[in-house]
């Protein structure tokens, strides 16, 4: 996690396939709210497809770049679809007792039809992609590749690469450009500890800090 800076330039060598494959299997294990798993991730590594997504980047050169633009989809419907399969798993796998699928069942559709009525289900969808893309950020950091979430783009010139203009129930809700890195970045640092954590309450201070136990970090430590 300390060794992950987000990377801009990248060199045009391939992933290999089977890496690929288990970096977006790892990127799936994430959590998601209820277990509707309302993301999706479309692996777009067409040349002309990726100077279509740079485009819609304002130019930045990270797709175009990177072998694999990972486009990360909210899915703000995907609650409505039959979720028997995921049931049936939980029950085989003996994770979810009968009874708390029968209590998913319910009040997951209640908890997403009061989003819907304040019009949250896509910031909802988003948060599902997101914790999707950190998770994929992360394994491939680990693997020794680069990546940088990416933000600014024009959605819809992101939605027609993909192939979903007309889709009104998915949004974008990340871009993240994968490879070798063609540039080494350094830790550009964060805000104190202090002003980002807080105890009890918003603002709250801890009156005797502790030090954290300390990870050692040997990938950063050794470039
Ligand atoms: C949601 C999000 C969107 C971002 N969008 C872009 C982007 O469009 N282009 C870019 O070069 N970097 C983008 N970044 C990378 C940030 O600039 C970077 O994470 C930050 O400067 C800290 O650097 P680090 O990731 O190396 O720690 C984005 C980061 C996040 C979390």
């Amino acid at each position: 996690m300390r060794a992950r800076r987000s990377i801009r330039h990248y060199l045009p060598d391939p992933i290999p396939a089977p890496l690929l494959r288990q970096l977006l299997e790892l990127a799936l294990e994430a959590p998601s709210s209820w277990n509707f798993q309302s993301r999706s991730i479309v692996v777009v590594s067409d040349p002309e497809l990726r100077a279509g997504l740079t485009r819609a980047t304002n130019g930045q050169p990270h797709p175009q770049e990177a072998p694999v633009t990972l486009v990360f989809v909210a899915e703000c419907e995907a609650w409505r679809e039959n979720l028997d399969d995921v049931y049936d798993q939980a029950r085989q796998r003996k994770a979810w007792n009968d009874k708390f699928i029968a209590m998913f069942q319910e009040s997951g559709p209640e908890f997403q039809q009061d989003l819907a009525e304040r019009g949250l289900l896509r910031e909802y969808a988003v948060k599902d992609a997101m914790i999707a893309a950190t998770y994929l950020m992360i394994a491939a950091a680990d693997a020794g590749l680069a990546t940088s979430p990416m933000n600014g783009w024009n959605e819809d010139e992101v939605k027609k690469v993909i192939g979903i203009a007309d889709r009104d129930d998915l949004a974008i809700a990340l871009l993240v450009p994968v490879g070798l890195p063609a540039e080494q970045r350094r830790h550009p640092g964060r805000k104190p500890f202090e002003h980002k954590v807080f105890q009890q309450q918003y603002g709250m201070q801890e009156i005797n800090p502790v030090r954290s136990a300390h990870v050692t970090n040997t990938k950063e430590e050794s470039s």
